[in-house]
């Protein structure tokens, strides 16, 4: 593959303004489409609100008029794009069914991306992550069964597993706990800053997304259980967020924010299914390129660098949905008793987290167990999809 962003043309800025014909696109059929296109959709969402944001947060700080004038055209665009992106979910989702894909995309994307990563640091964290994504699924998956009497195969397709990870409850630290060491700009492989980037915007729309949809249901075990992971994806964020060096510049920043959305276009525009959903990847792809271009002129106005300088010669191989299950099995077989102290990992259960465990679980079970205690009342059992046999450990296999 030699598709190198910086070589190629996009479609210039004033051109990329869509009208409310072109912006009202087809959502994809429910019941049809590919699971893997909804994790595509539910990524690129995250990662045009992580643009949205990021630019924002730059232009706050910008003294000068044009600066703020030029991020606010392209922020236009950025917001254009990511309606166009989370509109193609179908309205008739319902909430549960919608997170059940949040923590199918963590989990498949964390596991993918964990095993391309080439920085062992940076691969301990996306393992680390991975097994608490994947417990959360299990989680809602009896949420799921027990309040809207359906069942989580019919989203994740049996295209990834439901059974636990590491047990939720183990996931509450000392949040000094949840800060990592960065990454280095200067000696860093241009991908790791690329998967850095990536899993911290998916995180944070999860992030975003519990802690306003979580008051939405009725039910009294709903609302606790979203309390309860919408403050771990809160960890989740300050994890994955805290592996960027932030010694880079603000136009440093951008470019690596927008190079990543030409990376991600560019794979899922390779990868898609669908015919009408890769169209719009393809479309983005090309918007993105000249995004890209005019940071590329902002970062040589503001920091006289070039963006060769710090940005891969040419894309990396394209970030791909697949299943992971083996590799997932083999993660939980290793590192399922793993806690963080500082910024590393051990396995046994210090006395900081012994403390904040504690203290934030008081006197009563957390609503991750009793989710799963009241749905085996309910149903007879709890729910699990173990397609590749039983549970890797023994004392997580069902009693
Ligand atoms: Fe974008
Ligand atoms: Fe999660
Ligand atoms: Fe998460
Ligand atoms: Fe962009």
């Amino acid at each position: 593959m030699t598709f190198n962003p910086l070589e190629e043309r996009g479609i210039p800025l004033d051109r990329q303004l869509r009208n409310w014909r072109e912006l009202n696109v087809t959502p994809i059929d429910p019941d049809h489409a590919d699971p893997y296109t909804r994790c595509r959709i539910i990524t690129m969402n995250g990662i045009e609100i992580e643009a949205i944001m990021f630019n924002r947060h730059l232009a706050r700080h910008c003294p000068d008029l044009e600066d703020r004038q030029q991020l606010a055209e392209t922020r236009f665009i950025e917001a254009q794009q990511q309606k166009a992106v989370n509109w193609l979910l179908p309205g008739l989702a319902s909430v549960l069914e919608t997170t059940l894909a949040y923590e199918q995309v963590a989990t498949d994307l964390t596991a993918w991306i964990a095993r391309m990563e080439p920085d062992p640091y940076l691969k301990q964290a996306y393992q680390f992550g991975l097994l608490e994504d994947f417990d959360h699924l299990y989680r809602y998956a009896n949420l799921f069964e027990m309040i809207e009497h359906r069942k989580a195969e019919k989203v994740v397709d049996a295209l990834t597993e439901v059974m636990p990870g590491r047990p939720t409850k183990m996931h509450q630290r000392h949040p000094i706990d949840n800060v990592r060491e960065p990454y280095d700009r200067n000696t860093a492989a241009p991908i790791s800053k690329l998967h850095a980037l990536t899993i911290m915007s998916a995180e944070q729309q999860t992030m975003n997304f519990y802690m306003n949809v979580g008051p939405m249901y009725m039910e009294p075990i709903a609302r606790q259980l979203y309390q309860e992971i919408a403050l771990i994806e809160e960890e989740h964020v300050t994890h994955y967020e805290s592996l960027v060096d932030p010694g880079e510049t603000w136009w440093e920043q951008l470019i690596n924010h927008e190079y990543n959305e030409c990376y991600l276009y560019y794979s899922f525009m390779e990868t898609e299914t669908d015919p009408k959903v890769k169209a719009i990847w393809e479309l983005h792809l090309n918007m993105e390129l000249e995004h890209l271009r005019i940071a590329a002129e902002m970062m040589r106005r503001h920091d006289g660098r070039e963006p060769q300088e710090i940005l891969a010669p040419r894309l990396p191989a394209p970030v791909t949905f697949e299943p992971n299950k083996g590799y997932i099995r083999e993660v939980i077989a290793t590192q399922i008793d793993y806690t963080t102290l500082g910024t590393g990992y051990v396995q046994e259960a210090h006395e900081r987290f012994q403390r904040w465990q504690a203290q934030i679980h008081g006197d009563q079970e957390p609503p991750s167990e009793r989710v799963i205690d009241e749905n085996r009342a309910k149903s007879g059992r709890e729910y699990r999809l173990e397609s590749e046999g039983t549970h890797p450990m023994y004392s997580l296999r069902p009693h």
